[in-house]
């Protein structure tokens, strides 16, 4: 399969290529396409051939249900059996937005991208390029994110590129994702929303507004809710370990172990600590923003140094401490505690 290639910058929408992706779309076909958190490699969600695509271009294990990418809150009554109160107070604040809600969804949403469950997972992205798609086509865009399964979700088109070209039909490249981190999913079916993964939404902004909310339980892996958080997930080639501790002792552990040929995730502060191995700073440890959105693309880029294997620090800071722990342990083989 060729993969057409379309490049479009988000102050400019170029209707034009919104329109033959679009056709692409209706004719059952894949077109991945930049949002805010990362990119998304979008079906028609209503179409069961086509959510049949996903899996098989992503190598997804079928269990894993997808999201549906709407436009409005319109969208979201027509798909779904009864939207809780909640849902609007956080749809007033969160939409458009990274915030995943799953709802009760009705007839009309293909068992084929829930994986069989009564539930179906919406988000109103807030990308102008998604929104644009998602109107031109009229019905929901069934997206997941646009990476191999389990390789580190893309944040630029360059790793849609590298992972899915030739599998799949077009790409939209809007240069890179503004957040870098996937959605918080939050299942509101029951008496107290939990938020099944830490996203661009942080825990804190949540709490906010539900004070209840359940999430201590998100990056305990041995019992998933969210059918997508049991498998090993963005992983680079070589083994990562995550070294936990005092921040002084953090640091001495990673400089015994690593060799030349080590990667080493640091964070900007200790950056020129380590004398040895292929440094990639994540950023400053004040700037959980930019420690977040960086993370997938450095964990790419360890595949280009072919490093043997990778130590990373543990970067429990500031606002998407949750977000960036969860990505960073399920991409992990291990945590290595010094005390
Ligand atoms: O930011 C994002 O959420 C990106 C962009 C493209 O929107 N999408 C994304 O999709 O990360 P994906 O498929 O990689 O992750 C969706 C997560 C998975 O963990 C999946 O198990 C969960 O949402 N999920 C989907 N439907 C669900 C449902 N009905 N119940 C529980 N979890 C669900
Ligand atoms: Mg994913």
């Amino acid at each position: 399969m060729i993969t057409s290639y379309f490049k479009m910058d988000i102050n400019h929408i170029d209707n034009d290529i919104i329109t033959k992706c679009s056709e692409l779309l209706k004719r059952g076909k894949l077109v991945a396409f930049p949002t805010e958190t990362v990119y998304g490699l979008g079906a028609n969600g209503l179409d069961e051939k086509a959510i049949a695509g996903i899996f098989k271009a992503k190598g997804r294990p079928m269990d894993n249900p997808l999201i549906l990418h709407v436009n409005s809150m319109d969208m979201v009554k027509k798909f779904t059996e009864e939207i809780p109160s909640v849902a609007y107070d956080l749809a007033k604040i969160f939409w458009p937005g990274p915030l995943t809600m799953i709802f009760r969804k009705n007839d009309l949403v293909p068992y084929a991208a829930t994986a069989n469950l009564d539930t179906v997972a919406i988000r109103i992205p807030s990308h102008k390029v998604a929104l644009a798609l998602i109107t031109a086509c009229g019905f929901p865009l069934a997206a997941p994110s646009a990476n191999y399964s389990g390789k580190p979700s893309p944040t630029d088109s360059a790793h849609v590129y590298e992972d899915l070209n030739g599998k799949i039909d077009a790409i939209i490249d809007c240069g890179k994702s503004n957040i870098g981190i996937e959605s918080t999913v939050l299942d509101i079916t029951g008496d107290i929303p939990v938020v099944l993964r830490p996203g661009g939404v942080s825990i804190r902004q949540l709490e906010l507004l539900i004070p209840n909310i359940i999430s201590e339980k998100v990056t305990d892996s041995s019992a998933p809710k969210s059918p997508g958080m049991k498998y090993r997930h963005y992983s680079p080639e070589a083994p990562l370990y995550l070294v936990q501790g005092e921040n002084e002792k953090v640091v001495s552990k990673i400089s015994t172990l690593a060799g030349n040929n080590t990667g080493i995730l640091c964070s900007l502060e200790n950056m020129n600590r380590y004398h040895t191995g292929k440094r990639i700073c994540l950023g400053s440890i004040a700037n959980s923003e930019q420690l977040a959105s960086n993370l997938f693309d450095s964990l790419r880029i360890f595949d280009k140094l072919q490093v043997d294997t990778i130590y990373s620090e543990y970067f429990e800071y500031g606002e998407y401490k949750e977000a960036i722990m969860n990505r960073l342990k399920k991409a992990s083989s291990g945590t290595i505690s010094v005390t």
